[in-house]
């Protein structure tokens, strides 16, 4: 399969929706998790019990959030974004929904309406107890001079990066709009995932079984790749930089 034959589901595709991993996000040099170097060969995830009943693993997330040593924030998009914000603004994609926490889609100039984030935001934190944005200049500060763990300011309760961590529920409201527009699209994109995360990994197979065809460009073979009318195993940035070229 080749990249004019995904160019051309494109074309034929009256409603596409996109669905990203971390492999959209390498080119803009952050890691993906289970490439050869990825973030889980570095790292052991901090599971959302643990954030808050362990102080300690607290303070080791907040650690890892201002050190950057995730690498999430401070990365410019690259140009896989570049094209999806192009497939989005040319009303081809009704919706971006995206397993990364690096805020990229939003950066490369998607609305963020049209951004559905399963996984939440590393950007900014918020209260666990009452949902309150914190920003995480106002807490770096504190952390990195005193070695206050942030609380709340609102209500004193708990405070974490908007990601969604193992073992915490996924966001309703996403996971009903994902459902939605996956359930309207005849064209179902993934670009840069493994696969292998569900929920979030039950939306391909959800299109294909709704009707809609389902294409996936990734590095390497994934777990649906047997479901998929169009496979291209290729770098993102590239592939979609030629399939979708900017004007
Ligand atoms: N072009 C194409 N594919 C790429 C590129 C690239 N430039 N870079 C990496 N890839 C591919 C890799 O081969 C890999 O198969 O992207 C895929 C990324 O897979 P993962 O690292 O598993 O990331 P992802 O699928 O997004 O993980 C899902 O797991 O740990 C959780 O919450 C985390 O959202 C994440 C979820």
């Amino acid at each position: 399969m080749s990249r004019s034959d995904l160019a051309r589901l494109i074309a034929e595709a009256r409603r596409v929706v996109v669905f990203t991993g971390a492999g959209i996000s390498t080119e803009s040099g952050i890691p993906d998790f289970r490439s050869p170097g990825g973030v889980w060969s570095k790292m052991k995830p901090i599971y959302f019990q643990d954030f808050v009943s362990d102080p300690a693993k607290r303070r080791e997330a907040w650690e890892r959030a201002f050190s950057g040593r995730a690498g999430w924030t401070g990365r410019q998009p690259n140009a896989g974004h570049h094209a999806v914000a192009r497939l989005v603004a040319q009303g081809k994609a009704t919706a971006v929904i995206t397993q990364n926490v690096d805020n990229l889609h939003q950066d490369s100039g998607v609305p963020p309406e049209r951004i559905v984030e399963l996984h939440g935001n590393a950007s900014y934190a918020k209260c666990l107890e009452c949902g309150e944005r914190h920003e995480l200049a106002e807490l770096k500060d504190s952390f990195l001079k005193a070695g206050e763990i942030p609380y709340c300011r609102a209500c004193g309760g708990l405070v974490k990066t908007a990601t969604v961590s193992f073992g915490q529920p996924m966001p309703e409201a996403e996971m009903r709009r994902a459902e939605a527009e996956t359930l309207s699209c005849d064209l179902f994109l993934v670009l840069g995932s493994s696969l292998v995360v569900y929920p979030a990994a039950g939306f391909p197979a959800l299109a294909k079984r709704n009707g809609a065809r389902l294409a996936i460009v990734n590095r390497e073979p994934t777990d649906l790749d047997g479901l998929a009318d169009l496979v291209l195993h290729d770098e993102i940035g590239p592939a979609m930089s030629g399939v979708v070229p900017a004007n």
